[in-house]
């Protein structure tokens, strides 16, 4: 029985050139928001860190904003398609490190920018992952979340929530805007401004990508066809099983002092 990280890397390890290659991933308008919140910071961030890099997306657009850009994941084979797809691009302040968003290897204040993109909803523990986050950053540092966001509705969460968990087992949570307002609020990090944008997912190339099994895959489409009409509208569900999610980006400030209590 393996634990929850030994699955992460088990799911992703194996799949850094289908990530490097994942047309959702390489492009989207959420990369070009956070490349101009990061390009219009009103000192350029020193030191960025991007937790669970994957094929690095995300660092090879904002890299060119930051002095120094540390490019984090759990998996040795994505951080070496994050080294590669740097020098191919000519960017040379990208550093990969081995790691997990859980547990950072830095001290306190390390960083100007923290940033992670269609990571979190893998991350066991998300809260000990913002704490981390808040801890690393300087007071007044910039952190940038972008993940899928969980629906409102009960109903339509655990569907999604189901399907998600059926194509790849290192699933753990969407979170809805309020949960990802909660969390943050308790990792002491102040909302700036927050956007979301939908975006298709087309059903064949999803599960291609993280080798769905064919079983899931097939559990996946009985849940579809099965789905209360609520559920399919809201999910804009098509024949072929490409359907809507919603992604969401939160911009964020680590208070330049920390709070303090009534005296
Ligand atoms: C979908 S990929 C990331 C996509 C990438 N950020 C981009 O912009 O294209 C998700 C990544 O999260 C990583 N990951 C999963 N759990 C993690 C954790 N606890 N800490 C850091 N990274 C993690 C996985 O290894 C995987 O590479």
């Amino acid at each position: 029985m393996s634990t929850h990280e030994q699955t992460v890397q088990r799911q992703f390890n194996p799949r850094a050139e289908a990530y490097r290659h994942s047309a959702v991933h390489a492009a989207g308008p959420d990369l070009e928001y956070a490349r101009t919140l990061v390009s219009s910071t009103a000192a350029r961030p020193a030191h960025g860190l991007d937790l669970g890099c994957g094929a690095g997306h995300l660092s090879f657009a904002l890299a060119p904003h930051v002095e120094h850009l540390v490019a984090l994941d759990p998996s040795p084979n994505m951080l070496a398609a994050v080294a590669r797809g740097a020098h191919e691009r000519g960017l040379r302040g990208i550093e990969v490190q081995t790691g997990s968003a859980q547990s950072l290897p830095y001290p306190d204040g390390t960083f100007s920018l923290a940033c992670t993109r269609y990571s979190a909803h893998h991350w066991g523990r998300l809260e000990d992952a913002l704490r981390e986050m808040a801890r690393v950053l300087t007071p007044g540092g910039h952190a940038l979340i972008i993940d899928v966001i969980a629906p409102d509705s009960a109903l339509v969460d655990t569907h999604l929530q189901a399907i998600e968990l059926l194509r790849d087992v290192s699933h753990v949570r969407n979170r809805s805007v309020r949960e990802w307002r909660e969390l943050l609020g308790a990792a002491g990090l102040l909302e700036g401004q927050s956007r979301q944008w939908p975006l298709r997912i087309e059903f064949a190339s999803w599960v291609a990508r993280m080798s769905t099994p064919q079983r899931h895959v097939a559990a996946i489409r009985s849940l579809q066809a099965s789905a209360p009409r609520e559920v399919r509208e809201a999910l804009a569900i098509e024949p072929d099983g490409s359907f809507m999610l919603q992604t969401g980006l939160f911009w964020l400030t680590k208070p330049p002092h920390p709070a303090t209590g009534p005296r």
